[in-house]
């Protein structure tokens, strides 16, 4: 039989070596052909596998929605500080991006573990945020700077619509709504932010299209896909910063002293 020369590298999502490219085994004339969208792509780049088009029309949707919130949250101030010190587009995008984490867009995957824990485990949304509270762990997915039990975060209702009309079961996402419920009820600023709604979300979409084994799902979430989604989203917002401050010529950005506590 054949004998394999070892290799150094094993790849599993694309192909190049045909007449055409091609993502997880769909050569790119099919994926113009029929249409695709940039939801089918990162199905077959990251899922390997074509999903329903209700999924892949939620992935499009997370990712329109979190293109980004304004120039004044973390990401878009680093990219907007770092264009006006006259970097190139690369250096002012990952210099917005390396903000992204726990605190701000990267909560999604750790929403996603905490949420399938609690409910898998069957925690009462009491049980589940008082272990937290003991552990001095705060709930990823709950939080807001701006966003209040009495000014919800719109991005959020977009999505819990959605998925109200097109998934076939929104259990992980309900159970997160009965913990911002709780969570509400300690503090107006706990509400259910885009990461815990797309988190949870997500586990439903994972869980309900069929297309996941149990073992599959467990990978994902462990892996930590989820914050792959508010990376590629907010870096369409954050190349949009760099672009306007080049327009703009705006100079090099100094922080003014008086809104500095100078002290001992
Ligand atoms: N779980 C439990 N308690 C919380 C949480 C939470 N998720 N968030 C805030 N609190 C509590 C805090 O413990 C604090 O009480 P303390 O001062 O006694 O400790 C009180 O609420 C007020 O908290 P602040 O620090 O003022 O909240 P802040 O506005 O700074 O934080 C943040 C906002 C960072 C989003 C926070 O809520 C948090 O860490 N959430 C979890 C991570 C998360 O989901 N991030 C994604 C946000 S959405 C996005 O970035 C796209
Ligand atoms: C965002 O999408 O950037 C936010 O939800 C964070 C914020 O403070 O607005």
């Amino acid at each position: 039989g054949k004998v394999r020369a070892p290799t150094h590298i094993i790849s599993t999502i694309s192909d190049d070596r045909g007449e055409e490219p091609c993502y997880a085994g769909v050569p790119m004339s099919s994926i113009v052909e029929q249409g695709y969208g940039v939801g089918d792509v990162i199905s077959l780049l990251w899922f390997k596998r074509s999903l329903p088009r209700y999924c892949t029309h939620f992935i499009e949707i997370c990712i329109m929605l979190c293109a980004d919130h304004g120039p004044c949250v973390s990401g878009a101030h680093n990219t907007i500080v770092t264009a006006r010190a006259g970097k190139d587009l690369v250096s002012s995008l990952v210099s917005g991006l390396l903000t992204i984490g726990p605190r701000f867009g990267g909560a999604i995957d750790d929403a996603a573990r905490y949420f399938k824990d609690a409910y898998d485990r069957g925690l009462t949304p009491y049980e589940f945020v008082e272990s937290m509270k003991k552990k001095g762990i705060r709930v990823p997915g709950i939080g807001h700077r701006i966003k209040r039990g009495d000014n919800r975060d719109k991005r959020v209702e977009l999505l819990q619509q959605f998925a109200h009309t097109h998934f076939p079961s929104v259990k992980y996402m309900e159970y997160a709504v009965q913990v911002e419920t709780y969570t509400l009820s300690k503090a107006n600023n706990l509400v259910l932010n885009v990461d815990g709604a797309i988190g949870s979300l997500f586990l439903d979409l994972l869980a309900g299209s069929g297309m996941f084994s149990k073992q599959e799902i467990d990978e994902i979430v462990g892996i930590g896909y989820l914050n792959g989604l508010f990376v590629l989203a907010r870096s369409i917002g954050l190349i949009g910063h760099t672009f306007d401050q080049k327009r703009l010529k705006q100079p090099l950005y100094r922080h003014p002293w008086e809104d500095v506590l100078y002290t001992k």
